[in-house]
C-alpha cells in the first residue's frame, strides 16, 4: 500500500532520543523542551510557546486560559477534526456549530456575524445566546488542511463581541495568512498539533503558542498541574499536561526540517492539481487569496462521480485513498449542540478525497497515482 502520510525520521530524531536516555531526562522537564518551545515559537512568529501532550489537551487548557466554562458556548466550525469539539467538551462547554465557506472550507466570518447578529443579546456585559441561555464564551477557528481562515475578518468580529479567539492551527505550521505565520493573527492563542499524521510530529503531543505573559502563560501554569514552587503547593485544578523531553527531541528533529517538509507538501499538492487539472470530475482544494496554506493533506473534491467509487478503486490498487473529517454535528456526541444551517459542509464532506502525500512520496509513485486516477475517468 502507498501510505496516506507517513512520518520522515531520518534526520537527528535517532540521536537525540538517546541523548535523553543517556542524560535520563526523558519526563516533562529537559533541554529538548526548552529547544523545541524555541523552535516552534520562531517558526509561528509568535513570542512563546508552551508544548504540551497532545494537541486536544493543548485546544482544552488554551480554551480554559481564555476563560471557558461550564455550561457555556464556544462557535467552531462544524467541519473540523472531532477533538477540536471534543476540547470544548472537556472544559464542561457546548460547541456553537457554524458552517464553513464553500471557497476556503473555512468558518465563514459573514456567518459568524449574521449568527451572532440573530441569535444573541448582550446582558450584563456577557453575550448571550438567545435559544439556549448560555453565554458565548470564545471562538475557535479551524485553519482547515493547514489553510488559516479568514483572520483579519473573524478577529473584527471578535473584537466587537468582545469574544477571546483559540485558532486550531492543528496542521498549519509553515502556513501564511497576508504574508504573517500563523502565531500572528491576532487569536489570543493558537494551537499546532504534533501527532503522528501531521507534517512534523513529535510522536504525539501538541504546541500553543501566542504573547508572553496573560493567557499563555496561564496555560503554562495549568498545563503543570497548577503548581507554585516545588513544595508539592498548586493553585488551581490544574492538568499533567506537559510534553515529555522524548517527544520534544524527536520533534525538535524534525523541527529542523520543517521548511524542507513543508516544500515537499507543497510539491505534492502543485503535482496532484496539475495532474488532475483536467478531469473535470475533480476539483483542488481550496486556495483562498489570503493564504499560502501548509498543505498538510493532499487529495481533491470529487464534484460529479461517486467518491466511495473512485476511493475503493484506488484502495484495490493499494493505493491509501481516504475519507476527510466527518462533520460534528453529524456525530452521536453533537448532535443537539446548537447549529447553523449546514448546506456547505453537509454537500461537501462526502465528496472529498485524500491521497498519498507523505513528503517522501517518490515521483514514480505519484505519477502512478494519477495515472490511476485518470484511468478511472477514462474507463480504461
Ligand atoms: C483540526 C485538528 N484539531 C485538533 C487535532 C487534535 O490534535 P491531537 O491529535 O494532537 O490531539 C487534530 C489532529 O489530530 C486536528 O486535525
Amino acid at each position: 500500500m502507498i501510505p496516506l502520510a507517513i512520518p520522515d525520521l531520518t534526520g537527528n530524531e535517532a540521536r537525540y532520543l538517546q541523548e535523553c536516555i543517556e542524560s535520563t531526562f526523558v519526563s516533562s522537564v529537559g533541554p529538548f523542551v526548552d529547544k523545541f518551545e524555541r523552535a516552534v515559537a520562531t517558526a509561528a512568529g509568535a513570542e512563546s510557546a508552551v508544548a504540551v501532550s497532545s494537541g486536544t489537551s493543548g485546544l482544552h487548557v488554551a480554551l480554559t486560559a481564555v476563560g471557558v466554562k461550564r455550561d457555556e458556548l464556544v462557535i467552531t466550525p462544524s467541519f473540523t477534526f472531532i477533538a477540536t469539539a471534543n476540547a470544548i467538551s472537556h472544559c464542561g462547554a457546548t460547541p456553537w456549530l457554524m458552517d464553513i465557506s464553500r471557497t476556503s472550507w473555512t468558518l465563514d466570518p459573514k456567518l459568524l456575524q449574521s449568527s451572532i447578529e440573530r441569535e444573541t443579546e448582550v446582558k450584563n456585559n456577557d453575550l448571550i445566546h438567545l435559544s439556549t441561555g448560555r453565554r458565548v464564551a470564545a471562538i475557535l477557528p479551524v485553519y482547515t488542511l493547514g489553510t488559516p481562515a479568514d483572520m483579519d475578518a473573524i478577529i473584527d468580529v471578535a473584537t466587537v463581541y468582545g469574544l477571546p479567539v483559540v485558532a486550531d492551527a492543528a496542521a498549519a505550521l509553515g502556513a501564511t495568512y497576508r504574508d504573517r505565520p500563523i502565531g500572528n493573527l491576532g487569536a489570543d492563542l493558537s494551537m499546532i498539533s504534533f501527532n503522528g499524521n501531521k507534517t512534523v510530529t513529535a510522536g504525539g503531543g501538541g504546541v500553543v503558542v501566542g504573547n508572553k505573559g496573560g493567557a499563555l502563560d496561564l496555560v503554562r501554569h495549568l498545563s503543570t498541574t497548577a503548581r507554585v514552587g516545588s513544595d508539592y503547593t498548586h493553585d488551581q485544578v490544574g492538568f499533567n499536561y506537559r510534553m515529555t523531553n522524548l517527544q520534544a527531541a524527536v520533534g525538535l528533529a524534525q523541527m529542523e526540517r520543517l521548511d524542507h517538509m513543508v516544500a515537499a507538501k507543497r510539491r505534492i499538492r502543485q503535482t496532484y492539481d496539475e495532474g488532475f487539472s483536467e478531469i473535470s470530475s475533480l476539483k483542488p482544494f481550496p486556495l483562498p487569496a489570503w493564504a499560502k496554506g501548509a498543505d498538510w493533506f493532499s487529495g481533491c473534491e470529487v464534484t460529479f462521480e461517486n467518491t466511495q467509487a473512485l476511493r475503493n478503486h484506488l484502495r484495490t490498487l493499494e493505493i491509501d485513498a481516504r475519507p476527510f473529517w466527518k462533520p460534528v454535528h453529524l456525530q452521536v456526541p453533537y448532535a443537539d449542540a446548537p447549529k447553523t444551517e449546514m448546506n456547505i459542509s453537509e454537500d461537501l464532506w462526502q465528496r472529498v478525497l485524500t491521497l498519498p502525500c507523505s513528503t517522501q512520496l517518490t515521483a514514480p509513485d505519484q505519477e502512478h497515482i494519477i495515472s490511476e486516477v485518470r484511468a478511472f475517468y477514462n474507463g480504461a
